[in-house]
């Protein structure tokens, strides 16, 4: 039974005892003489006075079990909680403090000891690498030295951020004050998990994670960057208690722990979910420990600042009980359950609990009402949403009138791959502030209000070129006079060829130029209220407010939107004949690769259902049929059979799109003269992506052709390749195919009889040392991946036996230790092949009775192999 993350906690606070240590308890969340921090977020900030020699310190050594909360400000995981096995918004941090005490000698010892001593953690020793700032040739003494590491688990770390004293292992408090040289713990889950060591360029993978830092406050640094050696040096050290029970309770996610188990399974009881995987259960557990602590330690939700980190919290977990299906009020149940998971860690939670779950009770209470009415708006709005970017507009709705967190939106579309529009959000709330401002009768800017009520008028439907007057200018989401040469920003003109996004169609992009090679290259274009805004950079010169420009729409990206919007009406005309009139248009997205368009129809389609559609729609390209455009009134359109799109807003005069009898549409987006242009249409894909809600994917003119070329092409190489022709390829692929068979047989039968040979013959080399049969052979056989079952076979003959075989093969050696299992008391096939692999420079692991390596060292393997002899020989007794 291994420890409980409480047994863990008082472990480490009772080892630092017994080594002289004042154990202190936690700070607060929040330190009240401490401005710089929006929360604790690091177990010596109660610290900070005694580090820059403000404070005598009461005692020289001292150890904590700290809350820290990491969201908003310089380390913010909130995103992350609930995504990845190890980020928390809130967590315990394991600390031992030296004031001018100990130095590097006994921090480095004390963790060691603590770590790895059977009395404590007892965590094997070969699982644990570590790394020390590069210069720092101290502290890698003593792991080498006084520690014995092997030199390969010290990895020196420099200046990996771009600047003096800027590492990994350069540990500072802030720009000015103490700071020293890190050292840093590093626990190694197994190669089962990708990841690199630190300092490699796979370090960030899950595979070796950081457990302690000891940090060792040596200089203190000035505001001109000079360090001055600190009169007392002091050592300050951080190991997430999550963490440290992950490892202690062999589970590879912190969310794994006991104290995590407990906690979500009452979040499971309490909230009747059947989604018992869900990452939402990740996020509340995570939320419920800061929004309680934060709460015990004086926070109360509310819209400003730390109350405002509080609130966001609450209504975030929230949210996430209510994708789980929670009915009524949940969170605040949450508390008891967490301080029994939390035991000793939840002292002051126990002293407030009343007050606490009242808090979060109250405040949940208004949170579902905002949630209910703001999340009907909301999938609404995401469901008719074109493209995938929700409004600005529609989101300064959802916080204005419902209150709805614009992060809580952002969360929401994130999860949904949606982005969101925030220069509109801006301007609809700059927008509303000014109305508030008119209507209170002050403050009436002229410019404010001409933005408000400005028009662009959209003239691309017949040209792609004009010269338009700027009306208006925003550059980092204010409105400004002049855009200057390297400025990202929006212009708004007062006639423009450029297509806002719409409709699923996507926004034009191209040029508007002025005079002296003036440029501003625009990347889109989209709608603000009445006016269009061009977004992009200007790349040379400047622009104000009343300059006449040449507005150029970039042709050929433009002319392959059209032919894939015109193909998307000929789309659902023929899906409607193919699959009947009960398909609905549910969304579209026209692009100049591609196009998309999502549909109601509750089966995948079949082949030959596609294959029709293709047919029908070439048919009428082929027909080269007019596209016509009327203007008439909506009334006249509907009846003419003009399919709208439900939930949009139209005028009372729209613009109808007819491609003969065979299509008649509403629709604002730019197309095709004659369904000709279109040239060919193929469909690429067709899935569903929702329930009841079909997608096909299609594209149109050269870019079909380019897709039906392309397995014509692929199975001219494979001919190729096979040395046949397109006539006789099934048959020669056929054939290939059965003979890698019969040779994948014959393969196994001889390699098969090469392990019973080899182990006769290694039987007939064995030695016998101190009673005990030993085989240590450099052999050579097929594959490496037959060194196993070699290695059964000879423990098969010999009953009891030591094993220690090895081959080259593609450069590299293939180690193999085994070890029967009445001879593990004296030496483990791990502890054998780590003898061996440190020779060879070669990696690997196993259990006590069979374990693999490889390694590179190819010269250094005769010896490591006549040594291995003796070595083992002095472990028999
Ligand atoms: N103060 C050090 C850290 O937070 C231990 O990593």
């Amino acid at each position: 039974m291994s420890k409980s993350t409480a047994q863990i906690r008082q472990e480490f606070l009772n080892f630092f005892h017994s080594k002289g240590h004042q154990i202190i308890t936690s700070s607060p969340l929040i330190l009240p003489n401490d401005t710089t921090l929006l929360f604790t977020n690091a177990g010596m900030n109660q610290f900070k006075s005694i580090f820059l020699g403000q404070e005598e310190p009461k005692y020289t050594r001292v150890t904590t079990a700290q809350r820290c909360l990491r969201v908003g400000g310089k380390h913010n995981d909130l995103e992350k909680v609930g995504y990845t096995a190890r980020h928390h918004t809130f967590f315990e941090m394991l600390g031992n403090f030296s004031f001018g005490d100990y130095f590097k000698q006994e921090a480095i010892s004390f963790a060691w000891e603590l770590l790895t001593s059977p009395k404590w953690f007892g965590l094997p020793k070969h699982k644990l690498l570590v790394t020390v700032y590069a210069e720092d040739n101290e502290a890698f003494n003593i792991w080498a030295k006084n520690i014995g590491l092997p030199l390969d688990r010290i990895i020196r770390i420099g200046n990996n951020k771009g600047g003096p004293y800027a590492s990994d292992n350069f540990w500072q408090m802030s720009e000015t004050g103490p700071c020293g040289p890190c050292s840093e713990i590093f626990f190694d889950h197994g190669d089962h998990i990708p990841g690199g060591v630190p300092g490699s360029t796979e370090e960030n993978g899950d595979r070796y994670i950081e457990i302690w830092n000891l940090v060792f406050m040596q200089f203190n640094r000035k505001s001109d960057g000079t360090m001055i050696p600190l009169p007392t040096p002091a050592v300050d050290t951080g190991m997430g208690l999550e963490r440290i029970a992950a490892v202690i309770q062999n589970v590879h996610s912190n969310y794994n722990i006991d104290l995590f188990k407990a906690l979500i399974k009452s979040i499971i009881q309490i909230t009747g979910t059947t989604k018992i995987h869900d990452q939402s259960l990740h996020v509340i557990a995570d939320h419920i420990r800061s929004c309680a602590f934060l709460i015990a330690d004086g926070v109360l939700p509310s819209n400003e600042n730390r109350s405002y980190v509080l609130r966001r919290l609450i209504r975030r977990a929230i949210r996430h009980g209510y994708t789980l299906g929670a009915q009524k009020g949940f969170f605040f149940k949450l508390v008891s359950p967490l301080i029994h998971a939390m035991n000793e860690g939840a002292e002051i939670l126990k002293k407030n609990q009343d007050k606490v779950e009242e808090v979060l009770k109250t405040e949940e209470e208004k949170c579902v009402k905002i949630l209910k009415n703001g999340l009907l708006l909301l999938n609404q709005e995401l469901r008719k949403t074109p493209g995938n970017i929700l409004n600005g507009k529609v989101i300064f709705r959802l916080y204005d009138t419902f209150g709805f967190p614009v992060e809580l939106i952002e969360d929401i579309c994130n999860e949904r791959h949606i982005s969101i529009d925030k220069v509109g959000f801006t301007l609809a709330m700059q927008e509303q502030r000014q109305k508030a401002r008119n209507a209170s009768g002050f403050n009436t800017n002229y410019n404010n209000i001409l933005y408000i009520t400005h028009k662009s008028k959209f003239k691309g439907y017949d040209r792609l070129q004009l010269n338009a007057i700027i009306s208006m200018i925003i550059v980092n989401e204010e409105i400004v006079d002049t855009i200057y040469s390297g400025q990202d920003g929006i212009i708004i003109l007062d006639y423009t060829p450029f297509y806002p996004e719409g409709g699923g169609q996507i926004g034009d992009i191209g040029t508007l130029k002025a005079h002296h090679d003036t440029c501003f290259i625009i990347k889109n274009t989209k709608k603000y209220s009445q006016a269009i805004g061009h977004i992009g950079t200007l790349s040379h010169g400047k622009l104000s407010t009343g300059d006449t420009v040449l507005a150029q729409v970039d042709e050929p990206n433009q002319t392959s939107i059209r032919l894939n919007h015109s193909a998307t009406h000929l789309l659902q005309a023929a899906l409607r004949l193919i699959l009947g009139p009960k398909v609905m248009q549910k969304g579209s997205l026209i692009t100049a690769q591609s196009l998309r368009f999502d549909f109601s129809y509750d089966q995948p389609m079949t082949q030959q259902e596609i294959r029709q559609v293709e047919i029908i729609i070439n048919k009428q390209i082929r027909r080269n049929v007019p596209i016509e455009v009327h203007i008439m009134e909506l009334n006249k359109a509907i009846s003419l059979g003009a399919i709208a799109l439900f939930n949009e807003k139209y005028d009372q005069y729209v613009r109808v799109l007819k491609i003969d009898d065979f299509s008649i549409e509403l629709c604002g987006g730019t197309h095709a003269h004659r369904t000709g242009d279109i040239g060919l249409f193929h469909i690429t894909s067709e899935s569903g992506n929702a329930s009841g809600i079909r997608r096909i994917e299609a594209v149109t003119g050269e870019e079909a052709l380019l897709h039906i070329y392309y397995p014509y092409d692929t199975l001219a190489e494979i001919a190729q390749l096979v040395k046949s022709n397109h006539r006789n390829l099934y048959k020669k692929v056929n054939s290939l195919i059965a003979y890698t068979h019969t040779l994948e047989k014959q393969l196994q039968k001889l390699q098969n009889q090469q392990i019973i040979q080899e182990s006769l013959l290694l039987r007939k080399q064995s030695i016998t040392i101190k009673n005990t049969k030993i085989i240590i052979s450099h052999i050579n056989i097929l594959e490496p991946k037959m060194l196993r079952i070699l290695v059964d076979n000879l423990k098969h003959h010999l009953g009891s036996t030591i094993i220690v075989l090895a081959m080259i093969s593609n450069g590299k050696i293939s180690l193999i230790t085994g070890v029967t299992k009445d001879l593990i008391h004296h030496i483990t096939a791990t502890h054998l092949l780590e003898y061996l692999a440190k020779q060879v420079h070669g990696k690997g692991g196993g259990s006590p009775y069979l374990a693999q390596a490889t390694g590179i060292n190819i010269e250094a393997l005769p010896t490591a192999l006549t040594n291995v002899k003796s070595w083992i020989s002095d472990r028999l007794n």
